[in-house]
């Protein structure tokens, strides 16, 4: 596979930038913790796929970054991930073969439909006055109505009763001042919609996609820098105007690849990578490209739960836990006490020594919350469920398969320097796998410690 443009360099803020010619899908939803697709292309390149014959496997695949670049560049593909909303994106961004036609009439019904509930509260659905904000200068393939003609037959119907929608349990979930008051009314009045018009599941997770990008870049008032926060708060926002958009352009590229002949075959599922049961019955892999958590202190749940919680994706406190424990030991807040997933890493001196050694920091420091006693926890449980990682992933490759994965050096807890594509390969090595090489993919200021760490690749043979 021959790489086409030049790629900016790992010390070029761009290095992890969506590239304007790779929107198509890729922009459907995306989160911070991503790679771009020409991260993919490279990777591709470098361990010398051949499209059509081989297979590329994402077991923690986010926002489906690799499957959804493979499979445009010629490569039947599998993703997987434990988190719901990002497991219905991988889930959404790889169903090409919905019928535009049916989405184009969902979406007029769906834009009457919540135009209707929200005059209900006497709240203009355009607010913004049109839909041009994201589609600007952009010729639709397809028959995509006008924004305007659409909202303006709607007659007021029935409001939307938030308490109704949210339990009080939900809105607990939400971190204060993540919405306000009308762009919330805004949002669960097209969710209403949503749910009325689409017939089908596919259909309903297609606009609830959509949905979800619009909670994260118009309706809530979030900022991410990398981790979560809450921006000045904003009175209202034109969310049906941008839903529409969102829609649109969805609708539009589903066109544009539909339009370009057979697509290569594309699984996904929901599923922990510690175990990869949710594999069972699929043909085997030659490629792996993905990018796990790493020990860091991001709470995964916390930077898409506006949208989660949103989408009706958990009610309670007790589903974001669920979520929580199905996902790698990385955070304090997913380091439950009755998880033993260090004990299978035990034996690697490296590991243990440095988790001693931020253990040990720690008493020197003087600090006792409960967080910090933590610390050299989620150390050994990071690394031994990555460790049970590549052993479940064993049955699932085919004997030659290569492996990238991509993960950053990390000094989050006391300073200590974690290294941790360095680890890994011992990690991996103690599977049976075999180092082929690591490679700075870019570097990194932290401005906590005002020191650049790197994000590394890691690359494994699976010998068979
Ligand atoms: C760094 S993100 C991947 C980003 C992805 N490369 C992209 O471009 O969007 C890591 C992902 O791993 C998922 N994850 C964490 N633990 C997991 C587990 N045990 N099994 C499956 N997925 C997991 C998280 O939900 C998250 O989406």
């Amino acid at each position: 596979m021959a790489l086409q443009e030049p790629i900016p360099g790992p010390d070029s803020g761009k290095r992890n930038k969506l590239l304007d010619r790779d929107r198509e899908i890729h922009d459907w939803y995306r989160f911070v913790l991503g790679y771009p697709p020409h991260l993919v292309r490279l990777y591709l390149d470098r361990l010398e796929a051949e499209p059509g014959e081989d297979r590329v496997l994402d077991p923690f695949s986010g926002t489906a970054t690799t499957p959804v670049e493979a499979r445009k560049n010629g490569f039947s593909t599998i993703g997987v991930d434990a988190n719901p909303i990002t497991s219905l994106a991988t889930r959404v961004k790889l169903r090409w073969g919905l019928d535009t036609d049916d989405l184009i009439e969902q979406l007029a019904s769906i834009i009457d439909d919540a135009a209707g509930r929200l005059l209900a509260h006497d709240l203009d659905p355009l607010v913004d006055g049109g839909f041009q904000t994201r589609l600007e200068d952009k010729a639709f393939e397809g028959d995509i109505p006008d924004l305007g003609a659409l909202t303006s037959g709607a007659a007021p119907s029935e409001p939307v009763n938030v308490d109704v929608i949210l339990s009080e349990s939900a809105k607990k979930l939400i971190p204060k001042g993540f919405i306000s008051e009308k762009p919330l009314k805004r949002v669960l009045a097209l969710r209403l919609a949503i749910e009325e018009n689409t017939e089908v599941i596919e259909r309903e997770e297609f606009f609830f996609l959509a949905l979800s990008n619009t909670v994260v870049s118009t309706a809530g008032n979030l900022g991410f820098g990398p981790e979560v926060y809450r921006k000045s708060p904003k009175e209202d926002a034109g969310v049906l105007s941008d839903f529409f958009g969102v829609s649109a352009q969805m609708i539009h590229d589903l066109t544009r690849v539909q339009n370009q002949g057979d697509l290569p075959s594309a699984w996904t599922r929901s599923g922990d990578a510690r175990t990869m049961d949710c594999l069972e019955g699929l043909p085997p892999s030659d490629l792996i490209i993905t990018s796990p958590p790493y020990p860091n202190e991001k709470d995964y749940t916390r930077s898409t739960r506006l949208e989660t919680v949103l989408l009706g994706l958990v009610e309670e406190q007790s589903d974001v836990q669920d979520i929580k424990r199905s996902l790698l030991v990385s955070n304090s807040r997913n380091c439950y006490v009755d998880v033993d997933d260090g004990k299978h890493i035990e034996d690697i001196d490296e590991i243990t020594s440095l988790a001693d050694r931020i253990e040990e920091k720690r008493i020197e420091l003087g600090k006792d919350s409960g967080f910090e006693k933590k610390y050299h926890e989620i150390v050994r449980h990071y690394f031994g469920g990555m460790y049970l990682h590549f052993e479940s992933l064993k049955d699932h490759l085919n004997p030659g398969a290569k492996l990238a994965y991509v993960v950053g050096d990390q000094q989050s807890y006391f300073r200590i320097n974690i290294p941790t594509a360095d680890l890994l390969e011992k990690v991996g090595k103690k599977a049976g796998y075999q180092p082929l090489d690591t490679e700075l993919w870019r570097e990194r200021f932290a401005t906590e410690t005002e020191k650049t760490i790197d994000e590394n690749v890691l690359l494994l043979e699976y010998p068979g």
